[in-house]
């Protein structure tokens, strides 16, 4: 189990990486941060879109950022946003952590009370997961 101060340090990044959120249509910010097992963080923010359906969700925007930048082996996953309890991770959300980030540990808190934290797995967040596309064709 990661130690309580990887879980602190995790949840003030995505807290740090929440100002660098572009949400000017819902004005919800909200910051990821993704820890690896080697303890590097990689954090990313929402962004919004004219275009509403083209917006990426922090969690997605931090692993994009990560996966792309050759970090894998996720143990951790911080969101932090303005809300009572902290941010739940969308379905999509879910989804891309289930294939990428799939042994992760899921943090939650609100940006007004970073101590107070909840936790969650990703197995538990989405269980019965799509994972591989079927091989056999018509
Ligand atoms: N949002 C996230 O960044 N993460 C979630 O898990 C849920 C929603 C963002 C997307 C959009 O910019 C705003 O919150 C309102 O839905």
């Amino acid at each position: 189990m990661a130690a309580k101060n990887e879980r602190a340090r995790l949840i003030r990044a995505a807290s740090k990486a929440r100002e660098r959120a572009c949400a000017p249509y819902s004005k919800f910010k909200v910051g990821a941060a993704l820890l690896t097992k080697r303890g590097e963080i990689i954090a990313g923010a929402n962004v919004e879109s004219a275009s509403y359906g083209l917006t990426c969700c922090a969690e997605r925007v931090a692993l994009f950022n990560a996966l792309t930048n050759g970090k894998k082996d996720f143990v951790a996953v911080a969101v932090v946003a303005r809300v009572q309890g902290g941010p739940m991770p969308c379905g999509a959300c879910r989804q891309l952590l289930a294939e990428y980030a799939r042994l992760a540990k899921v943090w939650v808190a609100d940006s007004q009370s970073l101590k107070v934290v909840k936790e969650f797995t990703v197995r538990e967040l989405l269980p019965a997961v799509f994972l591989d596309v079927p091989k056999h064709s018509d």
